[in-house]
């Protein structure tokens, strides 16, 4: 009955994307606002924000804005960034992060243990090495080189809670709806269980334009839930979680990684923009190329972007409703929601 009625509201929304693409002038705009300028996703992105914004408002870099931004985030205790985040399904956490510059820079970290701030390593990675990506026990023997300290593997209080909950089920799902974003007595950004026994995951990405006009991104996250041992998400992947060209604009992901990495989503995004769609249209866009992709598959999922262009125009937009971003200038701290497919 569940499989029908996926089957049906996915059938439904292929067609709304066959439909969609033909109507595609008639999207809204994008907000706009002077540089400095910085966007995370999430509400969990105000405080990260914060710390991005001392970066930005001193006249900074975007780079060091972005990294200092999703520090605040990786030390906090969350569900699904840093080493707080919930574990892979044999009880092991494991990061992944990636940044980005206004040179086309970038060094990112995937399926790394025991390390604090995965976006500082992938910072070190980009600057002091010659390659884009470390994984596994490499990233994890490069961070100890560079002087990151070994942390414990000891999963947090609420991480055990959730893990033992999650054994007694006994079984293996993919996590699947990402209703993000929902409350639970921990707080926004804390591991939440859903009715139906799925598993929230989440994700920080950040972008920000500078005052010399540059932009820079990050992304980081502890990835889905226990997922199986092994599982790397977009979050990591250039092009996939995010993605910064200093001509166009820069876009970050969050939502389900696998489909976030089907369509390369964050460069679909700055690809759009480079046609000339807004950040929001391009947001939109690039979901409604999962859809159309994907067509009754996407019952299951969410995928949320976040965009803005060189001249501090943003938007987003969201497979599923409920996804929010946090904007901070020197005019306005706030938490925008976005616009979903579901929505229409
Ligand atoms: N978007 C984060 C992940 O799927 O790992």
């Amino acid at each position: 009955m569940l499989d029908r009625r996926r089957f049906l509201l996915g059938s439904t929304l292929g067609s709304l994307g066959l439909l969609w693409n033909q109507k595609s002038a008639a999207m809204g705009p994008s907000k706009k606002l002077d540089a400095p300028l910085v966007l995370s996703t999430w509400d969990a992105g105000l405080d990260a924000n914060r710390a991005a914004w001392d970066v930005l408002k001193a006249g900074g870099r975007a780079l060091d804005a972005v990294e200092k931004g999703v520090m605040v985030t990786e030390d906090s205790l969350n569900c699904c960034v840093g080493l707080g985040g919930n574990p892979d399904r044999d009880g092991f956490v494991t990061l992944d992060a990636c940044i980005m510059d206004e040179q086309g820079n970038c060094g990112s970290v995937a399926y790394l243990e025991r390390i604090k701030h995965p976006i500082s390593v992938a910072r070190r990675v980009m600057e002091k090495t010659p390659h884009v990506m470390l994984v596994g026990s490499g990233a994890q023997q490069f961070a100890v080189s560079e002087g990151f300290k070994l942390e414990s593997a000891e999963l947090s209080d609420d991480a055990q809670r959730s893990y033992k909950q999650w054994l007694e089920r006994s079984h293996y799902q993919s996590p699947a709806k990402n209703i993000e974003n929902k409350q639970n007595q921990h707080g926004p950004f804390a591991p939440t269980r859903l009715d139906d026994g799925q598993w929230n995951h989440d994700t920080i990405g950040m972008i920000a334009l500078d005052q010399q006009g540059n932009l820079s991104g990050s992304c980081t996250t502890s990835g889905a839930g226990f997922k199986m041992r092994g599982r790397v998400g977009d979050s990591p992947l250039i092009g996939s979680g995010l993605y910064v060209d200093n001509e166009v604009g820069a876009c970050a992901a969050t939502g389900q990684g696998e489909d976030i990495i089907r369509i390369a989503g964050s460069h679909l995004v700055v690809e759009f923009m480079r046609n000339g769609a807004t950040p929001e249209e391009a947001c939109k866009k690039a979901v409604g190329r999962l859809v159309s992709m994907r067509k009754n598959k996407i019952g299951d999922i969410q995928i949320c972007f976040l965009a803005m262009d060189r001249t501090g125009s943003f938007g987003a937009f969201s497979l599923r409703p409920g996804f929010t971003y946090a904007v901070r200038s020197r005019n306005e701290e706030k938490i925008y929601k976005s616009k979903s497919w579901f929505d229409q």
